[in-house]
């Protein structure tokens, strides 16, 4: 048996101010009595339902936050890390759920903020950005090194990130949801790194809600609920019932129920549209009452599409027809008006205002609706954010609480409970359930299922096959940024066929 390395024991974390000190006079605790220990050479996954304590049990190692109560050991030592720098000179390396990247910068400048290039006094530019370069490619990925961080997508910052903490030779590295943003090819060449890490003796904690990448990578799996400690198992055990069970608290229902029945009407007609000068025109409709999935790796340009659509991006010719009316180059905010939301991919960037309240999130984009003659009502405001709250079953401290302290499945829903306020007729989801843990995902299928059987149509864009396949009624498959198939008896909806109309 591989011997053990770090250790939690007993630890407790209570509700923190900014600075990560316990709020004064409170009893509301995020982590409870947890256990966790990592041995060398391990994959050791943790695994809870969105707003456990995963991310805050992961801050504690890192040193962005102190513990409570309890205490942690490494090599058998007990230790407390006074800030991130600490952790890291411990050896910790730590990719972070949100992206910490500075936008402005390059990838390079992002790679060695804080200690460009070695410890020369003075910073050595090319060789910056060839030992970039080499990092990049050795890994497996082409990317220029001189591009700024902002004009990549969300997918590749997410590849600078890990690139950054890897190149730091850490001893444990904790991943925190690594793969969320990413597709099966980008996934599969981590899991070659990890495990090539691992045969290095090097050791990774791993977050991730995508069981199927638990059994491929994972030795062990820690199970939190409540921010309580539930078990620890040996991956050979794996038994999905029981690991839902102990995660939830009680078994689950069928996922995908799709019981609604698309109608003729046509809500969207998308004509010959070019979004870009070099693709071809992409042509695509959806009904009401139909769930039409959207599959195609990063960069295939289903974002772009979904945002041409939504006004929120030139395109370069065709036609938007919306509920028979050309809305070709219509603004944003008069699209919601009318009923047209688009669910961004980016929640962070696009979807909230994280120092705002749950509550004021909530209803932002129906203000106007809520109260077209008089003042914004706290009290009206708090009622309704209150029912989205049970019903996506946000878990909060309160409605106060600011969105920027959520977990971040728990930020994702606070996005979907905003434009589900709006009444849509047309729901354009761009990756809808990532990052939301099995229960809530579940919740979520059922509420599109709802919305389509009341009419409502809906374009859902996605990475994850088994959700295009239990959810579409309908699946187009976008490549180079075109349409490559569409897909309408459900004898074809299988992973490999859809697959080989994403790759080229
Ligand atoms: N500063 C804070 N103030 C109040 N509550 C907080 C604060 N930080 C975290 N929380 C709460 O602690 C709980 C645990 O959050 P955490 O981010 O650890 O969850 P998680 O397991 O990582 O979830 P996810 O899967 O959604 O990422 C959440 O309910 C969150 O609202
Ligand atoms: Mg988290």
């Amino acid at each position: 048996m591989n011997k053990t390395i770090l250790k939690m024991h007993n630890v407790t974390k209570y509700i923190f101010d900014s600075y990560g000190h316990a709020l004064r006079g409170t009893t509301v605790k995020i982590l409870e009595n947890v256990e966790f220990d990592v041995k060398e050479s391990e994959v050791h996954v943790l695994i809870g339902e969105n707003g456990a304590g995963k991310s805050t049990l992961m801050k504690i190692i890192g040193g962005i936050i102190p513990l409570d109560g309890g205490s942690m050991s490494l090599d058998g030592k007990e230790i407390s890390f006074s800030g991130p720098r600490e952790s890291l000179h411990h050896g910790i390396g730590f990719i972070h759920q949100e992206l910490n990247l500075c936008l402005n910068l390059d990838v390079a400048e992002n790679i060695f903020l804080g200690r460009e290039s070695g410890n020369k006094i003075f910073i050595n530019k090319s060789e910056m950005y060839d030992l970039s370069r080499d990092m990049l490619l050795k890994l497996g990925f082409d990317i220029d090194p001189h591009t700024l961080v902002r004009d990549l997508s969300t997918a590749q910052q997410q590849i600078i990130e890990i690139v950054k903490v890897l190149s730091y030779n850490c001893r444990i590295i904790i991943m925190d949801e690594p793969t969320a943003s990413l597709t099966k090819s980008e996934i599969d060449k981590l899991f070659t790194i990890i495990k090539d890490l691992r045969k290095r003796g090097i050791s990774i904690i791993y977050i991730s809600h995508r069981f199927e990448e638990l059994k491929e990578i994972g030795d062990r799996i820690t199970i939190l609920r409540d921010g309580r400690y539930i078990g620890t198992v040996d991956i050979k055990d794996f038994d999905y019932d029981e690991i839902i069970n102990m995660m939830v608290g009680r078994k689950l229902g069928a996922m995908f129920q799709s019981k609604h029945i698309p109608t003729q009407q046509t809500i969207l007609e998308v004509k010959d549209l070019l979004i870009s000068s070099h693709t071809e025109p992409i042509s695509i409709n959806v009904k009401r009452g139909e769930v039409v999935g959207m599959s195609g790796l990063v960069g295939a340009g289903r974002t772009e599409l979904a945002k041409s659509i939504f006004g929120s991006r030139p395109y370069y010719g065709g036609t938007i027809t919306y509920d028979n009316e050309d809305i070709g180059h219509l603004h944003p905010s008069t699209l919601i008006s009318k009923g047209l939301v688009y669910l961004s991919e980016d929640r962070k960037l696009e979807g909230l205002v994280l120092d705002m309240s749950i509550a004021s999130n909530i209803t932002l984009a129906s203000l106007k609706r809520m109260f077209p003659f008089t003042r914004i009502k706290r009290s009206k405001e708090h009622e309704v954010a209150k029912k989205s709250v049970e019903q996506l079953n946000i878990v909060s401290n309160s409605l106060d609480q600011l969105c920027n302290t959520l977990s971040g499945g728990n930020q994702q829903k606070v996005v979907l409970a905003k434009w589900l306020l709006t009444a849509p007729k047309l729901l354009i989801l761009d990756e809808p359930t990532r990052g939301i843990d099995v229960n809530a995902k579940s919740e979520i299928y059922k509420i599109i299922d709802t919305l389509a059987s009341q009419g409502v149509g809906i374009l859902m864009i996605s990475s994850e096959l088994p959700e295009i396949i239990g959810m579409s009624d309908r699946i187009y498959v976008m490549r180079g940024g075109s349409i490559s198939a569409e897909l309408t008896d459900k004898k074809d909806f299988v992973q490999e066929k859809i697959l080989s109309y994403t790759l080229s």
